[in-house]
C-alpha cells in the first residue's frame, strides 16, 4: 500500500510569502511542490518562471513538481532543468510524437522525472507514444489556467483509463489529477488510482492550509 501524496499547487499560495508557504507544506508533510507555470499563450493566465523555479530550489528539499503550461516546452525546457525542476510537466497538446520524444530525453538526460500531461478533452491516445517512457502521467480536471475551478465530473474514469493503459504495457507511472482536488473529490480520484493530488485552493484557500492538506490526504487514503 502506497499513501497518495499531495502536491499543494503554489499558485493559490501568498506570494508575498512564498517561503513561508513553502515551509509550510513541508512540514505538514507535502510529497511535492507543484509550480504551476503559465505563458499566457498555451493557457490564456501567466504566472511564474526559471527565476521562481531557481529560488524555491533553496528553499525547500521537497521535489519540485514544474507543470509547464506553455506553447514552446522544447525551448525552455533547458531552463527549467537548470534551475532544480525534479519533474518536469510537458503537455501532449503542443508536442507530437517526435517532440514528445525529444522532451522525454532531455528530461531524463538531465536526471529528472518526466511528466505528459493531458487536457480534459485530450484523449488517453495522446500518451501511445510515451506511456512506456513517463514517470508520470498529469490527469487534468479543469481546463488548465486558473486555480479555485470546480472538477470535472467524471475525470476519475479517464485516470482509471490510464492506469490500465500503462498495466496493458508493463509500464506503472505514477498517475497524478490536478485541477479541483479537495475533500469532495479525493476519494474517488484515490478510489480511480491516482498517486498523487495536486491541491491549490483545497489547502491554501483555507484558515489552516496544513491541517487542510492532512484532511486531503487521510480521506484520499481511505
Ligand atoms: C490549473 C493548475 C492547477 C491549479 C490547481 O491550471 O494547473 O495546478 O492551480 O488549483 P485548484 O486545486 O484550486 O484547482
Ligand atoms: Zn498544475
Amino acid at each position: 500500500f502506497e499513501p497518495v501524496r499531495i502536491a499543494p499547487s503554489l499558485l493559490s499560495a501568498d506570494f508575498m510569502n512564498l517561503g513561508r508557504d513553502v515551509a509550510l507544506i513541508e512540514e505538514a508533510g507535502a510529497g511535492f511542490v507543484h509550480v504551476d507555470v503559465m505563458d499566457g499563450h498555451f493557457v490564456p493566465n501567466l504566472t511564474m518562471g526559471v527565476p521562481v523555479v531557481k529560488q524555491l530550489k533553496k528553499a525547500t528539499s521537497l521535489p519540485l513538481d514544474v507543470h509547464l503550461m506553455i506553447a514552446n516546452p522544447l525551448e525552455q525546457l533547458p531552463w527549467f532543468l537548470d534551475a532544480g525542476a525534479d519533474y518536469v510537466t510537458v503537455h501532449a497538446e503542443v508536442l507530437d510524437a517526435d517532440g514528445l520524444a525529444r522532451a522525454l530525453a532531455s528530461i531524463h538526460a538531465a536526471g529528472a522525472k518526466a511528466v505528459v500531461s493531458l487536457k480534459p478533452r485530450t484523449g488517453v491516445g495522446a500518451l501511445a507514444p510515451v506511456i512506456a517512457d513517463v514517470d508520470m502521467v498529469l490527469v487534468m480536471s479543469v481546463e488548465p489556467g486558473f486555480s479555485g475551478q470546480s472538477y470535472i465530473e467524471g475525470s476519475e474514469d479517464k485516470v482509471a483509463r490510464v492506469v490500465e493503459m500503462a498495466r496493458a504495457v508493463g509500464a506503472s507511472p505514477l498517475v497524478q489529477v490536478d485541477g479541483g482536488i479537495g475533500p469532495a473529490t479525493a476519494a474517488r480520484v484515490a478510489a480511480a488510482g491516482a498517486d498523487v493530488l495536486v491541491c491549490g485552493n483545497a489547502v491554501f484557500a483555507t484558515p489552516n492550509p496544513a491541517a487542510a492538506l492532512a484532511e486531503v490526504a487521510r480521506i484520499a487514503d481511505e
